[in-house]
């Protein structure tokens, strides 16, 4: 098999790695996960490289330099997913980051500086609901308050580390500590459109977008649904109900804002009882952090005048709040020559979703290359990119690092 096939069947090997039978959902230190990281354990050790897992279950690899003392690259992307994920997102970037060592290890090829691919053990936030736990830890910048975070069964972040093996005391020993870095290259899929309309297989990234996260809570009166009349109703979900479509219109009134209510939990939830409480989440993301956070606090102001008028009470908790994120002008440069070298135009797109790039640019300069997916679908089963693609993708890492090694 090609470099790009291994990657394709190990992306389906990966998927079977599920918490639910009929969909793809990983997340943080679940079986599945534990599943998962062992094979990407083994595939690891199968390019020549070094395996080792930290304490907050990140899988590393260390790709021996040609002569001991440079610097470091950093390559990798995440291994947990979404609820009904797809099978790409974050594993392409693991897996191709680890086929390009495998081609250097077959050729008996090492370079002035030494890699270590990484597989994070939790960037989507599935579990926990904070983002880039394991991009965070390797920064050094997870603090304390993150590992009281806790589980929708009430189990904390630092419990579920020690289940795992690790020591959530020692968490700071998770951050790098392997001398100078390069940099850190991830690779993934667009998510979005922009490759496929312009029939370009990969794209360099300029930026991640900065993102807001809330749990907003809505506090009314529950009460019999065939007693209680309509006037005077402090209904939580029809308060929740107008607080939903104020976001997609301040979104819809500022170009290039994106604005999601992704999960709403209604209490008691019964057919004959109007709702007291509604729980509900907020994503707030755009490439200018003024406008994210403009947006962020008239968002906020409309869904407690919502909850004035309706005598619902609205407490909001912030999640988290990344800022946009550049990637390094340098580490693009060489990934646009790599491009160049693989015959292709280059195209610098934006990131609109996040990416362990966020949590690791504290550390090191990072640089992102996309890989065109169908139709611009992610964070769903028809998640979908080809071997082609992919082939074109480690080819341009390959370039990408003989680049590097020559600069
Ligand atoms: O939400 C995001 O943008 C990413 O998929 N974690
Ligand atoms: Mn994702
Ligand atoms: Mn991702």
């Amino acid at each position: 098999m090609t470099g790009a096939e291994t990657v394709m069947a190990r992306c389906d090997e990966l998927a079977a790695c599920s918490e639910e039978a009929e969909r793809i959902t990983r997340p943080f230190g679940s079986p599945s996960m534990k599943k998962a990281q062992e094979l990407v354990g083994r595939w690891i050790l199968e390019a020549g490289m070094r395996v080792s897992r930290d304490n907050v279950g990140n899988v590393r690899g260390h790709y021996e330099a040609a002569a001991p003392g440079g610097p470091t690259l950093l390559m990798g992307s995440h291994l947990d997913t979404v609820r009904g994920a797809g099978r790409y997102d974050g594993m392409l970037g693991v897996l191709v980051a680890i086929a390009a060592v495998q081609e250097l290890h077959d050729a008996g090829h090492t370079l002035p500086f030494a890699i270590d691919v990484i597989a994070f053990a939790d960037e989507e936030g599935l579990r926990f609901g904070s983002t880039y736990l394991g991009s965070r830890a390797l920064a050094g910048t997870l603090s304390p308050a993150d590992l009281n975070l806790v589980d929708a069964r009430g189990i904390s972040l630092a419990q579920a580390i020690t289940e795992l093996g690790g020591d959530p005391s020692r968490i700071a020993d998770d951050r790098w500590h392997g001398g100078d870095l390069i940099g850190f290259i991830e690779t993934h899929i667009e998510q979005g459109p922009v490759l496929e309309a312009r029939l370009l297989p990969v794209g360099v990234v300029s930026a991640i977008a900065g993102q807001n996260r809330y749990a907003l809570t809505l506090k009314g009166e529950a009460g019999h649904a065939g007693t209680v009349p309509m006037n005077g109703r402090r209904d939580a979900l029809a308060a929740a109900a107008e607080i939903v479509l104020a976001v997609e219109a301040e979104a819809l009134a500022r170009p290039g804002l994106v604005a999601t209510v992704g999960k709403l939990d209604v209490f008691p939830g019964a057919t004959n009882v109007i709702p007291g409480q509604v729980d509900l989440s907020l994503d707030v993301r755009h490439s200018e952090d003024p406008t994210r956070i403009e947006t962020c606090a008239h968002i906020l102001e409309r869904a407690q005048d919502v909850g004035a008028q309706r005598n619902v009470t609205v407490t909001v908790k912030p999640v988290s709040e990344n800022a946009a994120v550049p990637c390094s002008a340098r580490l693009s440069q060489l990934l646009s020559r790599a491009v160049e070298d693989a015959r292709l135009e280059v195209l610098h797109l934006a990131s609109g979703a996040g990416h362990d790039g966020v949590a690791i640019e504290s550390l090191t300069e990072i640089g992102m290359l996309f890989v065109r997916c169908k139709g611009g679908v992610s964070h769903s089963p028809a998640e979908s990119v080809t071997a082609q693609d992919v082939a074109v993708a480690i080819d341009v890492l390959g370039n990408f690092l003989e680049r590097l090694a020559a600069a």
